[in-house]
């Protein structure tokens, strides 16, 4: 029998014979346990340590394993109410008001009930995710000498390497910050570009997450529209004159939720902009290792070619591997590099070592390539079955643009069409998807949803997914001819 399956057996025994003892009482000695069971006496420290971590037992070295005495539980039920009041009523003169709300995150991040179908996932479902390389990483990391010691406040010298040998030849080691994936990144950048109050041009639509932190931060999102092609530069322009502001949040490359692509003709005009407005784009670079196999070569990341240090660029692993593996990396040039190391040393102090090492251990080993080109493979193919899918069940939903990259696609409803309605009713006939609201920072055009491919165990559950999806349509929009009846969505992304 393996250890693990012992150590469970043993605990589960032993857990059903603590009302023997009074609380507080002492259990058999370990070497009677061990005669008793015919087990090693690992597996019995093993058992009664897990014991421990529950709360049962209470061992104490050189006396033995007692049955813990029940936790008093508090007699008296305290008033929290003061904290509404704590929290809301801030006595600094904010000129933007803090909003704290994660709603906009945790719809991409929450598991759906069980039995429904997860089109809102962010992330790759178990069996996207390279499992078997991530734990063979994982193993050997920790095995790695000073594994387990402070890591260097930038980051692992190999590993800023390496994640500089992505971005470009024009970025180096001593450009990269190693961040915890790309969410604390974007965090970091937002804190050190703006202060409280000031406004930040971003996308619209554009990633909630983002504008969340922003939002928390006390900044005002601006947003400026984006088509096919990425943003609009003119009128990125005019929102730079408009406001001042000194930063533009930016996804040159298959944009959530649009998977827009910033055309080769407006990359040096954003970044001309914004050298003239005086101001950095972060650029956001979160699925380029989620392009799908039919996608050709892929533009640069803006900061290959930013001689002037405009860009703040932000890359992350999760995507390509599992949103635990919580190692990306934040790259600049000039002063700025500083400002972001401060915030970032002040916020978390580092990475923890070890995932730093695993991170380094997956991506040079030979299964690495491998596990990106069945990525790459596998999300062509789920793309291909939800482009299918809608085009067979729901005809009359706008998919202006079909991605070559990323996990999602992004639709757009008719006028006057409710998507809170849709979702609820989504989630009555058992599959979830993203409404698309959160992703506008002012009044959206229209109403939207955003469908994940990625999070599904596979093409099966898509196709069930859309038939379901189809349900809901028909609930909201009337009859069978929903989908029909969903016609012509306005133009425009
Ligand atoms: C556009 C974009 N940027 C950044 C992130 C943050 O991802 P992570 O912190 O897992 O790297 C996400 C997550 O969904 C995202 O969609």
């Amino acid at each position: 029998m393996k250890q693990s399956s012992s150590v469970e057996e043993l605990a589960a025994q032993l857990r059903n014979e603590l009302n023997r003892y009074s609380p507080g009482g002492k259990l058999p000695s370990s070497r009677a346990l061990v005669e008793r069971f015919r087990v090693s006496p690992v597996t019995v420290s093993r058992a009664l340590a897990q014991l421990a971590a529950e709360g049962l037992v209470v061992t104490r070295p050189g006396a033995g394993a007692f049955r813990a005495r029940p936790r008093t539980p508090l007699t008296r039920t305290g008033d929290t109410s003061w904290q509404e009041v704590a929290l809301s009523a801030d006595g600094a003169a904010d000129l933007v008001p803090r909003t704290v709300d994660a709603s906009g995150v945790t719809i991409c991040l929450a598991a759906p009930p069980p039995g429904v179908i997860e089109f809102n996932g962010g992330y790759p479902h178990p069996s996207l995710q390279p499992e078997k390389a991530m734990a063979a990483a994982l193993s050997r990391a920790g095995r790695r000498p000073g594994a387990w010691g402070r890591p260097p406040l930038d980051g692992l010298p190999e590993l800023r390497e390496w994640f500089a040998r992505g971005i470009g030849d024009t970025v180096t080691a001593a450009d990269v910050l190693i961040s915890a994936g790309g969410q604390s990144a974007l965090t970091t950048a937002l804190r050190a570009l703006a202060p409280p109050g000031a406004p930040v041009l971003v996308e619209s639509p554009t990633y909630p997450g983002m504008l969340a932190i922003a939002r928390a931060a006390g900044l005002r999102p601006v947003p400026v529209p984006v088509d096919a092609d990425g943003v609009r530069p003119a009128l990125l322009a005019d929102a730079f004159r408009a406001t001042g502001a000194r930063v533009f949040v930016c996804q040159p490359l298959f944009q959530n939720p649009t998977g827009a692509v910033l055309s080769a003709d407006r990359r040096p005009d954003v970044l001309r902009i914004a050298r003239e407005a005086g101001a950095f784009v972060v650029e956001d670079d979160f699925v380029r290792r989620l392009a799908h196999d039919d996608a050709g070569p892929l533009p640069r990341p803006l900061a290959a070619d930013d001689p002037d240090g405009v860009v703040v660029h932000v890359s992350s692993l999760t995507k390509a591997t599992s949103p635990s593996l919580r190692v990306g990396a934040l790259a600049a040039r000039g002063p700025v590099l500083e400002r972001l190391r401060a915030i970032q040393v002040v916020d978390t102090f580092f990475v923890p070592r070890p995932l730093q090492e695993a991170a380094l251990e997956l991506v040079g080993s030979p299964a690495w390539a491998r596990h990106l080109r069945r990525l790459s493979g596998e999300l062509r193919a789920r793309r291909a079955a939800m482009t299918a899918g809608l085009a067979l069940r729901l005809p009359g939903l706008a998919l202006p643009h079909i991605p070559v990259g990323g996990y999602h696609l992004w639709l757009r409803l008719p006028e006057g069409a409710d998507e809170t309605r849709l979702h609820t009713a989504a989630l009555r006939a058992g599959v979830a998807f993203t409404p698309g609201r959160p992703y506008f920072s002012a009044e959206p055009p229209a109403a939207h949803l955003r469908l994940s491919f990625a999070a599904v165990a596979g093409t099966e559950e898509i196709a069930e997914g859309l038939r379901r999806l189809r349900t809901a349509c028909d609930e909201v929009f009337g009859g069978p001819g929903a989908a029909e009846t969903v016609r012509q969505a306005p133009a425009g992304l």
